[in-house]
């Protein structure tokens, strides 16, 4: 497989092909991730629960996530390697956002990630304009747990799925180049995923997104508590760990994963 770029990754989307997303955070996982055909790893700060045992993402920090970067670039041939910023590192001001988001590219990643709507617009212009690709991200924003009241989903009543699909349509204005939604309604993610030109990556977003992410250690059954419903569980009847992967490559690919029975909102 030749190296993904955001020109062949934009030529799959066009074309209707479903993009592949895990989370990873190491070179290992990465190198084993990339031959199994991944298409984009998220170097996502989901690590300070998966990797550090936090509660939350919000302990992590930037130096952290330049760590991982480098660790997944390191193993990585082929995928699109994203990189998100962690809460605290583009919040004060654009210049901020700009100075972290060089740290993630200077570390490997070929994009970055931030997190919410509206006042995320004009951060994303200005590191469009310089030149850094930037995936939004929209829903449930976990950096924002606490002031969200608890993991649920979001964009439920009419207001709220209002507000969501305008701060999409913002995103992709300011030149996002790709939208990550995560725990919102099926027939939401599916409007947005309709109106938006740019790949919507969705996670407990139904199956009509242009592609999906799940949290790695989620996907292998490794998850401590009760997974949310949105995750299967693919090391089940797979001999191997890259079995696992290349299995929800293939069912992200042929469109049975998500299961709206099971795994949608
Ligand atoms: O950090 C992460 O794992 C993420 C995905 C859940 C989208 O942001
Ligand atoms: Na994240």
């Amino acid at each position: 497989r030749k190296p993904l770029t955001l020109h062949r990754l934009r030529e799959m989307h066009a074309r209707g092909e479903k993009l592949t997303m895990l989370t990873c955070y190491d070179s290992t996982f990465a190198r084993v991730l990339d031959e199994a055909g991944v298409d984009c790893l998220l170097v996502g700060d989901s690590l300070g629960m998966v990797l550090q045992g936090a509660s939350s993402t919000v302990p992590v920090t930037l130096e952290q996530m330049a760590y991982h970067t480098r660790c997944v670039a390191q193993g990585s041939r082929t995928a699109w390697v994203i990189g998100d910023l962690p809460f605290g590192s583009y919040q004060e001001s654009r210049e901020q956002a700009l100075r972290s988001a060089t740290a993630l590219m200077q570390a490997g990643a070929q994009m970055v990630k931030l997190e919410g709507g509206g006042w995320t617009t004009a951060t994303v212009r200005f590191l469009s304009e310089r030149g850094i690709p930037v995936c939004g991200h929209l829903g449930l924003t976990p950096q924002s747990v606490h002031a969200l009241g608890g993991w649920r989903i979001q964009g439920r009543d009419e207001r709220a799925a209002a507000t969501l699909r305008e701060h999409a349509l913002a995103l992709a204005e300011a030149g996002a180049a790709m939208l990550v939604l995560e725990l919102v309604p099926t027939a939401l993610a599916a409007a947005i995923t309709r109106e938006l030109s740019i790949p919507v990556i969705g996670i407990g977003a139904g199956p009509d997104c242009s592609g999906q992410v799940l949290v790695l250690h989620d996907m292998l059954g490794l998850a401590s508590a009760q997974p949310p419903r949105f995750v299967r569980n693919f090391m089940e009847g797979s001999g191997s760990i890259a079995e696992a992967v290349r299995r929800y490559v293939g069912a992200v690919k042929d469109a049975s994963f998500p299961d709206p029975a099971l795994h949608c909102y």
